[in-house]
């Protein structure tokens, strides 16, 4: 069968990565998770001091990113790829609530979106890919056959981010993790370079209301169809 590009955007804990994997894993397609090489480049900049109490140098990391080396690992037991900086498996530290709260800043530097978006097209060369951000649709693969931008209210995100949170040990406030999931909407739909936008030719999920198992159903049937359109388009 034909392979195509599953596109998957949208607000912050809209549940993207989660129904990527799941899709991928049922497609036996590769799954990027775009989000975290922003967050790998934030905690590059963390570590490095680029970003302190004093604020973000914005040139001094434009200067240093030809040092920041991203990739992806394949973890057989967790079924999905984990993101590298410089070699490390930096796959836990980036969901921090500390990388969260600069990320959308970095994110709306242009060399690092122009840097991360070359990345994410050469892995996605070949199709049979899932990859889930916020300019997926429209800016890194605008001919993808499958676009989705998944939405729920700002309130449920935030409980969902907090439980995920505080299940890994971390010490956070539900108010904190609301604040952090409005001000990144905030940034990334509000950005010059790549906003967060529905791209014309996406499928809107609101899945406030809707369960893991759900919202794979809906999905599965979308990529169905545009299986089968793609199908059809080649043999044309
Ligand atoms: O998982 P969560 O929804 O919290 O965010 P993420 O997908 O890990 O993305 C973290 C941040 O990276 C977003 O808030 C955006 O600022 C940025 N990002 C982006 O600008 N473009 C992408 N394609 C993916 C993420
Ligand atoms: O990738 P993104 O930030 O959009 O979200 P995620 O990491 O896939 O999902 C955030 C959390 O919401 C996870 O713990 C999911 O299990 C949960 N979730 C949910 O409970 N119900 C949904 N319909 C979607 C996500």
């Amino acid at each position: 069968m034909n392979k195509i590009t599953i596109a998957i955007d949208g607000f912050s804990s809209t549940g993207k990565s989660t129904i990527a994997k799941q899709v991928a894993n049922h497609l036996g397609y590769i799954y990027v998770d775009s989000g975290a090489m922003y967050r790998a480049v934030t905690l590059y900049a963390m570590n490095q001091g680029i970003i302190n109490k004093n604020g973000f140098d914005v040139e001094t990391l434009i200067k240093k990113l030809k040092d920041i080396k991203i990739s992806f690992k394949f973890n057989k037991d967790l079924g999905f790829a984990e993101v590298y900086l410089n070699g490390n498996n930096v796959e836990q530290t980036i969901r921090s609530l500390e990388v969260s709260r600069f990320v959308s800043k970095v994110a709306a530097v242009s060399a690092v979106r122009k840097k991360l978006v070359a990345i994410q097209r050469n892995i996605g060369k070949s199709k049979g890919v899932v990859m889930d951000g916020r300019d997926i649709g429209t800016v890194v693969f605008p001919d993808a056959e499958l676009k989705l931008f998944m939405t729920a209210s700002p309130e449920t995100r935030a409980k969902r981010r907090f439980k995920e949170l505080i299940s890994r040990g971390d010490d956070v406030v539900y108010e904190n993790v609301l604040k952090n999931v409005q001000e990144r909407d905030y940034i990334d739909s509000n950005r010059k370079d790549s906003p967060l936008i529905k791209a014309n030719d996406a499928i809107e999920i609101d899945n406030s209301n809707l369960s893991l198992e759900e919202q794979f159903e809906k999905v599965l049937q979308l990529v169905g169809i545009a299986l089968e359109v793609s199908e059809i388009k080649k043999s044309d």
